[in-house]
């Protein structure tokens, strides 16, 4: 099998959205500390380039969740990882990769309103809003797409692809 794609989102206009992103977050919880929540593994490029543009008391932590096997939602979510971090009495910004079906980020944003955080917002670097089963609007888009499969800068296919700098829709040749 060979794969092939075209350009969807180029390297330096992630860049540029995501200093945005990190102003905008910056400006909203100014005066405040922050705990970054990242969902494991995808949005972790996202979230080290974001970090580096937010100018707070801010902290970083990761959680692990699954709900897909290749370009199929299976449709339950199991965690594989909780937060080493307490949460209670934090703000908490969860970090995803992409908002597809938003199973995970319901199921994570549930688990953690159990914790007694200040408060939780969540920060997706896409959004597929017309794939969306769980209703849910998130707090901070970076950029909003047509329902493409899509890699890199994160996002994977079979956990291959995501070293690439640029986002890419993908196609099975
Ligand atoms: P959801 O639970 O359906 O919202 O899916 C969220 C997760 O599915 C993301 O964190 C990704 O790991 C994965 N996912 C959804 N769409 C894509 C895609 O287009 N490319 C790569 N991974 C995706
Ligand atoms: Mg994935």
């Amino acid at each position: 099998m060979r794969l092939a794609g075209e350009t969807l989102i180029p390297g330096d206009a992630i860049q540029q959205r995501v200093a945005e992103l990190g102003a905008e977050i910056s400006r909203d919880y100014e005066g405040r500390a922050l705990l970054l929540l990242v969902v494991l593994k995808g949005s972790v490029f996202f979230a080290a380039d974001l970090m580096r543009h937010i100018d707070l008391d801010v902290f970083l932590d990761f959680i692990g969740a699954k709900s897909y096997v290749g370009a199929d939602s299976q449709g339950t979510v199991y965690f594989t990882k909780l937060p080493d971090e307490h949460i209670s009495g934090r703000h908490v910004l969860v970090v995803e990769d992409i908002l597809d079906s938003g199973r995970t980020s319901a199921a994570i944003l549930a688990w953690l309103e159990d914790q007694s955080p200040a408060s939780v917002a969540l920060c997706a670097l896409l959004d597929k809003p017309s794939r969306r089963v769980e209703e849910l609007t998130p707090n901070y888009v970076g950029f909003t797409i047509d329902d493409h499969f899509v890699v890199g800068y994160g996002l994977d296919y079979n956990q291959r692809y995501r070293q690439l700098p640029s986002i890419y829709t993908l196609k099975e040749i």
